[in-house]
């Protein structure tokens, strides 16, 4: 049996996160732990083979928005007479996302070896690891891998005598959000400005170097080498029927333990609390994030959602990148929602006018409200100003940006309120007093 109902108790569900306790990031310890046997397998069957298993996998991008990886490696046209790319998308730039870096920090190889198969089911034989600026730690450890794979023969023109060549290239991108959006990630690639660029035409036939191109999330690609060594029916058995597999849920904020954990997709949050030793002592939850800043905010009464792409979605909000920010009742939900509204305005790469005016401006009124020098109408102008924003900006961070505002009005509308008639924020001079105790209806 699969799907959330299967899920009785909190429970991890250690795939990807399995060697961690081991040091893996040592080659030899790698090894030891069935490191690279997933791509022995996967040398000895063809590409299109593999490209198959992957999509009976129903493996779905973890990089947020969870399309079906399979499928997305299937559009490459063959035989155009340009190089095939791989490129790994390790921005993870998104606030409150933190499972990529850990990932690499700790497994490096299993990302490599999942680069390796995926680039041999692609007909790729250049890769490219865009890891995000700051992370310096990562990239050097992502290079030491290389290095290491390169003198074991996972990587060079002969892979384990297979025939097959493959170069990765580990590269420090730009430190900018918007660079983790796969287009605008090319572009930063490629030495340019990282701006999206107009879909279609997409990657997939005009990527890299206007070459056919995969672009895929560290998570996804990780995921490769246990899929092709345990098969599709064992990836099946755990999540839900149209989001099957393990998951890192991200915790932070306000929760005794917070940490990855990975678990089967569809677990809910009161589950992940149960692991997460629950709200921090004393307090009770208030609003939380299901998949990092730019999904619609969730609350106590979504504690039992099936955290999967559907469930997600059916109940108002998205999986995103499962990056699960916890906030409980000493949080004020406009100062909240002014810092997410702050990163988005800053980040606005500013190709396009509705997210570049309107973030700016959501921030400004976002601002005085926070200061107790709103008005009641200003709650209409932030809502009007994400209608103008949602739908109509050339790329999804500017949809992104919506999330928290609409969100948060359409939970707290009383506390924007509060902070109208009170000319102060109703929070902040007794921050551990829940509202209703301050009279705050
Ligand atoms: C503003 C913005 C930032 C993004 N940042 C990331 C990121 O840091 N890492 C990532 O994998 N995907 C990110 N994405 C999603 C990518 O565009 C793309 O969908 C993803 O890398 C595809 O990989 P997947 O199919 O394995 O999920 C971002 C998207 C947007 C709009
Ligand atoms: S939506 Fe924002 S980030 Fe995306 S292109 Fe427009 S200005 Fe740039």
């Amino acid at each position: 049996m699969t799907g959330a109902a299967a899920i009785q108790a909190a429970s991890v569900t250690p795939v990807l996160t399995q060697r961690w306790p081991h040091q893996p990031w040592k080659l030899a310890n790698y090894e030891r732990l069935d490191g690279y046997a997933g791509l022995r397998q996967a040398l000895r069957q063809t590409p299109d083979a593999l490209i198959e298993l992957v999509k009976q996998s129903g493996l779905r991008g973890r990089g947020g928005a969870g399309f079906p990886t399979g499928l997305k490696w299937s559009f490459l046209p063959k035989d155009v007479g340009a190089p095939h790319y791989l490129v790994i998308n390790a921005d993870e730039g998104e606030p409150g996302t933190c499972k990529d870096l850990p990932l690499m920090m700790v497994d490096p190889h299993s990302l490599l070896e999942g680069a390796i198969i995926t680039a041999y089911a692609i007909g790729a034989h250049q890769a490219f690891i865009y890891v995000r600026g700051e992370a310096v730690h990562a990239a050097r450890r992502l290079r030491q891998a290389v290095r290491e794979a390169r003198a074991k023969n996972y990587l060079g023109r002969n892979i384990l005598g297979s025939g097959f060549g493959l170069d990765v290239v580990v590269h420090a991108g730009a430190g900018a959000y918007i660079c983790g959006e796969e287009t605008a990630l090319l572009e930063s690639l490629e030495g340019f400005r990282g701006q999206p660029r107009l879909k279609p035409p997409f990657p997939a036939t005009h990527g890299l170097y206007a070459s056919p191109t995969v672009v895929n999330n560290v998570e996804t690609i990780a995921s490769v080498p246990f899929i092709v060594r345990h098969g599709a029916d064992w990836f099946k058995s755990m999540g839900t029927e149209k989001s099957p597999g393990p998951k890192i849920y991200s915790i932070s904020g306000h929760v005794k333990h917070p940490g990855q954990y990975e678990c089967e997709l569809g677990i809910t949050l009161r589950q992940l609390l149960e692991l997460a030793g629950g709200v921090r002592a004393g307090r009770s939850l208030k609003f939380w994030t299901p998949g990092g800043s730019s999904t619609p905010y969730f609350t106590a009464e979504h504690s039992d959602v099936p955290l999967d792409f559907e469930g997600a979605a059916a109940a108002g909000s998205m999986l995103g990148t499962t990056a699960i920010m916890v906030f409980d009742e000493t949080t004020c939900i406009v100062g909240a929602t002014l810092r997410f509204i702050e990163f988005y305005a800053h980040e606005s790469c500013g190709k396009c006018t509705p997210c570049r005016e309107g973030t700016y401006w959501m921030e400004q009124v976002l601002r005085r409200l926070e200061a107790g020098e709103g008005t009641e109408e200003d709650l209409s102008t932030l809502l009007d100003t994400c209608d103008n924003i949602f739908g109509r900006s050339f790329c999804a961070l500017g949809d992104g940006a919506t999330s928290c505002v609409v969100s948060s009005i359409k939970y707290f509308r009383d506390e924007y309120i509060a902070h109208v008639r009170q000319r102060r924020c109703p929070l902040a001079s007794h921050a551990s007093a829940p509202l209703a105790a301050q009279g705050v209806h």
